[in-house]
């Protein structure tokens, strides 16, 4: 595994020897990152999901057991074990990559040795990633990247089949650090593999526990802002051991971000505003994939729909995708949403909202809840109405309320449901990203899925692989392809 960490050519370079992160390991950087994670701690994507009576006592406080007598672990309430187990068996049935990986590997044990420590969401869809590494034979432990996005009864179900999960949710951002170093700090068990989303176990890995890298042979990152980070990190000579960006495998990039949005903005604004789609005029700033996904699903059911982008090649693909493109302040005035998908800061500010009509709905699919700046609608001038979860509106002295969703967060994370479907090609990509990174485990990941649609594929004739250049089977395309 340590051969294909250090070989293969995607991987974030980190070189750097493991003696020298120590030394460079300076407290005003270390006070930087920390600040920078922190704003992150409830950013990333995954199903919404809220348990219902839960009680009120903190599980910190609670001594609780599995049935098998296991009380390392520490969630809101094991009880919730059989309802978790259902909700992941649900999940495995769209998640059917991960099923074959498990029965490919039939008895053997590749990821045996494997000490995964992990920080991902904790739903349905991530135990069923949690569970296929350790039945390909890692031990896992495992803490929440969300404080919100916990489901308490699928954390019991990880406890109760024998994992050590730290997460319930509703966390505070005090539980949330305790959780990861709970995670992390076993008396008997030390990690040598990293997988997270969001950068923040890394962090805390790096600021509490540094001499741990001296095992740790890897980190796998999902997210976008996990990548940035792990790229500064190279950057300033502290990365010590090799990180693998699944964020942009073609995997993700084409399928999660693509397919993922498209399938959900629609759940995500029709859950919180019950609105009709067909003749509404929507703007969507930003035709990247996760803008290509929302503008297909909304052109689809008879929006009209205009695009904002600052890149003229994305703009000319919106303009040939039948988009109009424009600029914010141009169609703000008589849009009835604005959604924005840019991974910018301040794309909808103040200044546009003035001008909005009144009802209109905003909302954010991008990046964490910057996108939208809330700041400038906290003005003393404007008054913030809370009228049901995700839904808030911000009222002008005249009268006019323009509806914000999710706080400005990710929509679909806080208020839809996130196919399985679609997660199950990250997280397979995720799993094969401890044994390669090439082009071939992107195409291998997608080939795992294609059954589902029995889609058959055209295979290369001797003459054609060589009149392309390429393996018969594979990889069809460079490395660089996205
Ligand atoms: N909601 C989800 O489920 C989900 C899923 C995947 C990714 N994301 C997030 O969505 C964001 C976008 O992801 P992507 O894969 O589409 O990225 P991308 O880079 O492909 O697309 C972003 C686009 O926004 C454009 N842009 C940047 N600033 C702009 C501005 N001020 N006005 C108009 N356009 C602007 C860029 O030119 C680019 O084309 C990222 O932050 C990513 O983390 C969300």
């Amino acid at each position: 595994i340590l051969f294909y960490f250090i070989l293969f050519p995607q991987q974030i370079q980190l070189t750097e020897q493991k003696q020298e992160f120590n030394k460079r390991h300076t407290k005003t950087r270390r006070r930087s990152l920390s600040r920078s994670i922190s704003q992150s701690s409830t950013e990333s994507f995954s199903s919404a999901y809220s348990d219902s009576s839960e009680d009120e006592s903190s599980p910190k406080d609670k001594l609780q057991k599995t049935s098998k007598g296991l009380s390392d672990f520490c969630i809101k309430n094991i009880k919730y074990a059989s309802h978790g187990r259902r909700e992941i068996e649900i999940a495995e049935q769209e998640m059917p990559a991960l099923m074959v990986l498990r029965k490919r590997a039939g008895g053997e044990k590749p990821l045996a040795g494997a000490k995964v420590v992990g920080c991902t969401h904790i739903t349905a869809q991530t135990a069923v990633l949690i569970e296929t590494l350790c039945a390909l034979g890692a031990q896992c432990r495992w803490a929440a990247c969300n404080i919100f996005s916990t489901q308490n009864s699928v954390a019991a179900a990880l406890a109760e089949a024998g994992i050590s999960v730290f997460a319930w949710r509703g966390e505070s951002e005090e539980d949330f650090w305790w959780c990861i170093d709970r995670c992390v700090s076993a008396q008997t068990w030390q990690p040598n593999m990293i997988l997270d989303d969001g950068g923040d176990l890394t962090h805390w890995i790096h600021k509490k526990y540094s001499t741990m890298f001296l095992k740790i042979k890897g980190i796998v990152e999902e997210s976008v802002t996990g990548v940035y980070r792990l790229y500064q990190l190279s950057k300033a000579g502290r990365l010590c051991v090799p990180a693998m960006n699944v964020n942009d495998s073609v995997t993700k990039q084409k399928f999660d971000n693509l397919y993922c949005c498209k399938e959900s903005i629609l759940d995500g604004l029709k859950r919180t505003t019950d609105v009709m789609f067909g003749g509404k005029q929507v703007v969507v700033c930003g035709y990247g994939e996760v803008g290509k996904g929302c503008c297909a699903a909304l052109k689809a059911l008879g929006a009209i729909v205009y695009v904002t982008e600052v890149d003229p090649i994305c703009a000319l693909q919106a303009s040939m995708d039948g988009f109009r493109v424009i600029k914010l302040s141009e169609i703000v005035r008589q849009v009835d949403m604005v959604i924005t998908c840019t991974g910018n800061k301040n794309v909808v500010v103040r200044e546009h909202l003035d001008r909005m009509k009144n009802g209109c709905i905003i909302c954010n699919m991008g990046h964490s809840n910057t996108e939208i700046d809330l700041a400038g609608l906290r003005a003393a001038d404007l008054k913030w109405e809370h009228v049901r979860p995700q839904v808030d509106h911000i009222v002008w002295p005249d009268g006019k309320r323009i509806v914000l969703l999710a706080e400005g967060r990710l929509l679909n994370l806080s208020c839809s449901t996130v196919p399985s479907f679609v997660l199950s090609i990250t997280a397979t990509t995720q799993v094969f990203y401890y044994f390669c990174l090439l082009m071939f485990a992107d195409e291998y990941v997608a080939s795992l899925h294609l059954s589902t649609f029995e889609a058959h594929l055209t295979e290369l004739t001797d003459e054609q692989a060589k009149y392309l250049g390429i393996g018969k089977h594979g990889p069809f395309k460079p490395n660089y392809y996205r």
